[in-house]
């Protein structure tokens, strides 16, 4: 398994042409059938400055939900570590990875090819958009 499913370098550079979320079209049906809403865009999610407030939080929700599966740093656990991950990854891609995971893992190229990587899938955590948005926030310190 060379790179394991790190990310890094090869998410940069992306497949050519690969289709992005913008496509609507066909993601509303794959969305409903595992009754989940549509996909978040950029226009969901606004960063400002860093929130220590939400940084707080979103640390408390990582260590009880998400640690268990990925590191603070580069290494991989089950999942990617998350060092670095929001310059790799658009912030509304990483909200719906959180909150529209099963979504997402049925029809973003990038989550599928992780998945491919990782053998696992990742589970929804059943975070609340608040929450998600605070483990964004977490993320960003690291
Ligand atoms: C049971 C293990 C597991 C748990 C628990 C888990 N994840 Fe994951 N996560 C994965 C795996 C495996 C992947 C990559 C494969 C995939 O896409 O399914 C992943 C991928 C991700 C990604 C994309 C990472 C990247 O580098 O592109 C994000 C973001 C993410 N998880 C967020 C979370 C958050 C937030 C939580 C806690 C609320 C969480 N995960 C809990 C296993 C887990």
């Amino acid at each position: 398994m060379m790179t394991a499913c790190g990310g890094g370098d090869a998410a940069n550079a992306g497949p050519p042409g690969a289709p992005t979320l913008e496509k609507e079209t066909s993601s509303s049906e794959a969305a409903s059938s595992s009754g989940k809403a549509k996909l978040l865009t950029d226009a969901d999610v606004t960063l400002g400055d860093i929130d220590n407030g939400m940084v707080e939080k979103g640390k408390t929700t990582y260590d009880v939900k998400c640690q268990a599966c990925h590191s603070m740093g580069e290494n991989r656990v089950v999942g990617p570590g998350w060092k670095g991950i929001t310059t790799r990854r658009k912030p509304e891609w990483i909200m719906n990875m959180i909150v529209n995971t099963d979504a997402m893992l049925a029809e973003d190229p990038e989550a599928q090819r992780q998945l491919e990587q990782c053998l696992v899938r990742m589970p929804n955590q059943n975070l609340s958009m608040d929450e998600a948005r605070q483990v964004l926030e977490f993320m960003r310190t690291l």
